[in-house]
């Protein structure tokens, strides 16, 4: 069965809140014959990464960048799944509080080292999350999940 693996950092409310919305998205009625596996950014390893077939990124921008936990994965994973996972498709969101233009080049920039393949635009929200908010990060989790079945 394919595997989407969710690898996210969610220290507040707000990014639970966004977290959620791609689950559920991800797990909707609809999406059939997916495996959703879900962990937090310092506790995903290269394995999780290798037994996925496609990935949905989750971080809040701190300090300019990604958080230092999901930044921690990619050094973690990056020369032991470069070449292997070329070409899997990928999704993220990023939540800020009034700048996430570094998290995002951040990501996009080790995600083109990796070679993944963006399947979906990119989510960003500052501030609290709105109704359109979770639905843009319901429908990323939708995309990428319907993107892997058979
Ligand atoms: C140390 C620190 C640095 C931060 N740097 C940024 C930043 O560079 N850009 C930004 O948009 N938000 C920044 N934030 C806000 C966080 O992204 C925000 O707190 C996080 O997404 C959680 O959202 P919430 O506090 O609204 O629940 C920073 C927060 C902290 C604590």
């Amino acid at each position: 069965m394919p595997t989407l693996l969710i690898v996210h950092h969610t220290p507040s409310p707000n990014c639970q809140a966004m977290f959620e919305a791609v689950l559920s998205g991800a797990t909707a009625d609809g999406i059939e014959g997916v495996k959703v596996v879900r962990r937090a950014a310092l506790s995903a390893t290269a394995a999780d990464v290798l037994d996925a077939d496609g990935y949905l990124l989750g971080t809040p921008a701190n300090l300019g960048y990604m958080s230092g936990a999901l930044k921690h994965f990619f050094d973690q994973v990056y020369y032991p799944c470069l070449d292997t996972t070329r070409g899997r498709p990928f999704g993220y969101y990023v939540h800020g509080g009034n700048d996430v233009t570094g998290a995002v080049r951040g990501i996009e920039s080790i995600t083109t080292g990796l070679g993944w393949r963006r399947a979906a635009d990119g989510v960003t929200v500052t501030g609290e999350p709105g109704k359109a908010d979770v639905e843009r990060c319901w429908e990323l989790g939708a995309t990428v999940a319907a993107g892997l079945m058979d």
